[in-house]
């Protein structure tokens, strides 16, 4: 029985799924990847009662289980070339919980960066302002392959969440994406949203791959 892979197009907007398009990749080929799913437990532990409409608007987005999030960066890690990075967006709670380590046999915590977007939101305890964006290590464990050294930990940055209600920061994502790949390298992106990395990856010379499962296929930008 043939296992078909979907076919995806590079520097495009396009829809599909985040492990489909991660298998469509071939072992090594890829220098950046982002990753910024919409964990299916988040809506519970995030639920607070007084929801706005950016809250609704994030949970009308697909989710994704945890076993679906472990294999896509499984299958992440077979695409990266050696040394490169996934970086990994994550909240206070999936930090609390370490729902990293369970991918920790493939891929080594090396770094995090605390995002403010300097506008209070909501908590059952602290009030949250913003999310972390961990920098996973595909072995050998090196710092030789990142290049930029003056990112602090703690950035702030505000966003635009017109384009969608869980766009990352720009300026943040144009540095990391910097400070590991040249020209020309691959920047993945699986779970893309407004595709916001597409457009910084052109800006900066690199190539994308990227889809969302919400995106509509008709609909391209390059
Ligand atoms: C947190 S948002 C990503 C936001 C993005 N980082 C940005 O800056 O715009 C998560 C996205 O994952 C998408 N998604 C959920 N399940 C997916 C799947 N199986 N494959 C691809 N995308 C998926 C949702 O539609 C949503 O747009």
């Amino acid at each position: 029985v043939l296992d078909r892979v979907q076919q995806f197009q590079f520097n495009l907007a396009q829809a599909g799924d985040a492990r489909e398009l991660l298998r469509f990749l071939p072992d090594r080929s890829a220098s950046f990847v982002v990753f910024n799913p919409q964990h299916r437990s988040d809506l519970d532990h995030l639920k607070f009662g007084n929801e706005a409409a950016r809250q609704i608007g994030r949970a009308a987005l697909p989710t994704m289980s945890d076993s679906h999030i472990d294999l896509c960066l499984r299958e992440a890690v077979r695409s990266l070339v050696p040394s490169e990075y996934v970086f990994y967006w994550i909240d206070t709670f999936f930090v609390c919980m370490g729902a990293h380590l369970r991918v920790a046999d493939v891929l080594r915590p090396v770094d995090l960066v605390s995002w403010d977007n300097l506008r209070m939101g909501m908590g059952k305890r602290s009030r949250r302002r913003g999310d972390y964006v961990l920098a996973l290590q595909k072995p050998p464990i090196t710092a030789k392959t990142w290049t930029d050294h003056s990112i602090p930990s703690r950035w702030s940055e505000k966003i635009d969440r017109k384009s969608h209600p869980r766009i990352k920061p720009t300026e943040l994502t144009s540095r990391l994406i910097g400070a590991v790949t040249k020209p020309g390298d691959l920047v993945v992106d699986p779970a893309a949203g407004s595709f916001l990395v597409l457009e910084i990856a052109q800006l900066l010379g690199r190539r994308f791959v990227g889809c969302d499962l919400m995106r509509d296929s008709k609909e391209t930008r390059t």
